[in-house]
């Protein structure tokens, strides 16, 4: 054989089945071949185990979609590319036209565009409330079919905590499905409730490092096999590469959630007592309206804390800009501590009382919490919050 045809022809390694690597090794690779054209023919038709395109299924994919079901507590799971690609099929793949949505104010901003600008094209109609507002979701419901309502918890960024059971209670007895957006709250969080879809954005705590983007929806099986020629077709799949950082990120997710959990504690206790500071919103705060709710259906607080600035003590920006600590980033759920001023997350799209209910004021500031020695982060918002005005 000529030299072309060998390095195209290499031979192959076989890896003998009692003799694993401890690290599953990445799948880089876009097509798997069968030996025999009938064998090909059986996988394609679903009657035999294996693999043809990357785009369908990969065993790194599988790997981690396993991985993520479990952790969320279903056993159904597609990957995407990043985390709206993953709302976005959810979406997609769960209504048709004329069907009604419910989602909420207090939401991701792309999320609301997807369903009040691109779905509404589609003759997908909604309804928009507060998350706060229990009785409209049941009027609504009550009002008009629905085909499902999405929603967060706890919201970004100020950290209201939706009631899950009285949304989901509602939901069912409507007829109308769940989705709930789950990527603050961590797949170690409400898995026990009655959720029909899960999406989450693994580029925050899954990966957990900031340097890769990715998204899930998690689901029983039923559902997820139900959308999975839609989502093939969509072809917002995750590159096996990505999938096997998210899943080495996922080793340490437990150990860096929790901390960044006790740090957003400490952070918020120093805050709330700081004279500085106007009010603070975290879950596991005694002072948050919701506090009660959280301790019940959250494991813990989350790391997000929100916080709002007294007018007159220290201008927001100069807060911003004097943090050491704290990098001025969108997105949330790095190792590093980040933060994310109000006049940045300001919701344009909203009107001035659907802008009431999100809550962004420009002295709002939202922070991501780290994995970093918790006493240099008080320390590091002490300094800034000491900044002239
Ligand atoms: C709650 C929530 N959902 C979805 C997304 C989208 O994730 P991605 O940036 O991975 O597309 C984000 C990103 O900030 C988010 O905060």
């Amino acid at each position: 054989m000529k030299i072309s045809t060998r390095v195209n022809h290499p031979p192959a390694v076989a890896v003998p089945v009692d003799n694993r690597p401890l690290v599953a090794p990445i799948y880089q690779s876009v097509k798997f071949t069968f030996d025999d054209v009938a064998e090909s023919e059986r996988q394609s038709r679903g009657q035999r185990e294996g693999f043809q395109y990357s785009r369908v299924s990969n065993p790194t994919l599988q790997q981690l979609s396993l991985t993520l079901a479990q952790l969320q507590g279903r056993d159904g799971c597609l990957l995407t590319s990043s985390g709206v690609a993953a709302v976005n099929l959810a979406l997609l793949s769960l209504c048709k036209q004329g069907d009604h949505v419910i989602l909420f104010a207090e939401m991701y901003q792309p999320t609301r565009y997807m369903i009040r600008r691109l779905l509404a094209r589609y003759g997908v109609t909604h309804t928009m409330l507060s998350i706060e507002d229990t009785v409209g979701i049941e009027q609504t419901l009550a009002e008009k079919p629905t085909r499902l309502v999405i929603f967060e918890t706890p919201s970004n960024p100020v950290l209201k905590v939706a009631d899950i059971q009285a949304i989901t209670a509602a939901a069912k007895r409507h007829g109308a499905l769940t989705v709930l957006d789950n990527t603050f709250a961590g797949f170690h969080n409400h898995g026990q409730f009655d959720i029909d879809v899960f999406v989450h954005s693994l580029t925050k705590y899954a990966s957990g490092h900031g340097d890769v983007m990715g998204g899930a929806v998690i689901a029983r099986r039923e559902i997820t096999d139900r959308m999975r020629q839609d989502f093939i077709v969509l072809g917002a799949t995750l590159d096996p590469h990505t999938a096997f950082l998210i899943q080495r990120g996922l080793k340490t997710y437990a150990l860096r959630y929790e901390r960044q959990c006790a740090n957003a504690l400490a952070v918020a206790q120093f805050l709330e007592a700081h004279p500085g500071v106007a009010g603070v919103s975290y879950p596991w705060l005694s002072s948050h309206p919701q506090y009660q709710l959280a301790r019940a259906q959250m494991l813990d607080g989350g790391a997000i804390v929100s916080v709002e600035l007294k007018e007159r003590a220290v201008a927001p920006a100069s807060f911003a800009n004097a943090l050491e600590l704290f990098a001025i980033s969108a997105s949330v759920g790095s190792t590093e501590s980040l933060v994310q001023p109000g006049q940045l997350m300001r919701p344009r799209d909203l009107n001035e009382a659907e802008q009431g209910w999100a809550a962004v004021s420009d002295r709002t500031m939202r922070l991501s919490v780290g994995i970093e020695d918790v006493e240099d982060l008080i320390a590091d918002l002490g300094r800034a919050l000491a900044s002239p005005l």
